[in-house]
């Protein structure tokens, strides 16, 4: 449907300008004719830049709706939240892969991919600083809160490459902006001790962290065996290592939980579980003017293959999430890996 509007919006641009032209320009028209056919010309020019605002929307909501290298979710008032855009420094290493070769447009969609990817690990930021917060209010052990400040370490790098990546595919000095829902999110009172709290701690862990972590994890790791570009493999590799780290992150959390929160821990895993199917990657219609080939070979995945590795990811964690509420369930060795820690598709 996309294909067919973008097609049908470049006709009209194109029968507007030409119209224009033949009956603005000769002096030998009428007064009438002429103004009819600068008309025209404007009418072509509005079509275009609304043309042109329309594509990059559409590239902006491709990537927003999709698992390109999504860690580990800032969740405000029950909802995903990322810094805002802008532009200037402080926020992307020194970076370069080649842009030389690419149209302006293939630019602009690589460099939209890299952004929202940024805009993602820059939220996992203080994602990980209120894991910390609500893991030391519930009395965690120091290795949870040291691997937790650690991935949060691994954010800001990860946020820099990508914003590095998005800047230099895109030629705009992009940067990350504030997030104001954090700002209103205050400092709250946690009810540490309650049921509630030891559900939601089971519940975020399960969904935010061992399944957002490990999708980011997979999808990355296919990205950089797809990557043609060594900048962009090896951010991808690396980001697929740390990914994977933080989901086992997230298994270490839950256990905790279940281990202290017992009861009210196991109700929030459930009613994790029972959500995890939602996570699903959304079906999108394809970007104009790009093909699954170039997408792939600059390390991002077409939707069916981000759904493939989703539901790789949610059969892997509902198998090992259920072993944890069953012993019984344990998967066992042989048994394709089901419910064992996430490994790239590289190894798997
Ligand atoms: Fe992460
Ligand atoms: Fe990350």
């Amino acid at each position: 449907m996309a294909l067919e509007l973008a097609v049908i919006l470049g006709c009209a641009i194109a029968v507007s300008f030409i119209l224009g032209i033949v009956f603005a320009l000769p002096r030998t028209h009428s007064k009438k004719t002429r103004r009819l056919g600068a008309g025209l010309l404007i009418a072509g020019g509005v079509l275009s830049a609304g043309g042109m605002a329309w594509l990059v929307w559409s590239v902006v909501d491709f990537f927003s709706n999709t698992n390109f290298s999504k860690g580990r979710v800032l969740r405000l008032r029950g909802r995903a939240r990322v810094a805002r855009r802008a532009l200037g420094a402080g926020w992307a290493d020194d970076a370069v892969p080649e842009v030389s070769g690419l149209t302006t447009w293939q630019r602009t969609v690589l460099g939209e991919a890299w952004m929202t990817s940024a805009r993602m690990e820059h939220a996992s930021v203080p994602a990980f600083a209120k894991l910390s917060l609500r893991l030391s209010a519930m009395g965690a052990p120091s290795a949870l809160l040291e691997d937790c400040h650690l991935a949060a370490l691994d954010e800001v790098r990860h946020a820099r490459r990508c914003f590095a990546l998005a800047r230099a595919f895109s030629g705009v000095d992009w940067t990350a902006g504030p997030i104001p829902e954090l700002e209103q999110e205050g400092v709250k009172p946690m009810a540490t001790g309650s049921e509630e709290a030891w559900a939601r701690l089971a519940r975020g862990s399960l969904l935010d962290g061992c399944l957002a972590e490990g999708v980011a994890s997979l999808v990355a790791a296919e990205g950089a065996r797809r990557a043609a570009d060594p900048v962009v493999r090896e951010t991808l590799s690396v980001i697929a290592e740390d990914e994977a780290r933080h989901a086992e992150l997230g298994w270490e959390v839950l256990d905790f939980a279940l281990e202290r929160g017992a009861g009210s821990a196991e109700a929030g895993l459930r009613r994790a579980l029972s959500e995890l199917d939602a996570r699903s990657t959304p079906s999108l219609p394809p970007i104009p003017g790009v093909d699954e080939d170039f997408l792939a070979r600059h390390g991002l995945l077409s939707q069916a293959e981000l759904g493939h590795w989703t539901r790789e990811c949610i059969q892997r964690t509902r198998a090992r999430a259920l072993a944890l509420l069953e012993p019984g369930l344990a998967p066992r060795a042989d048994d394709g890996g089901g419910g064992a820690p996430l490994k790239s598709p590289a190894t798997v």
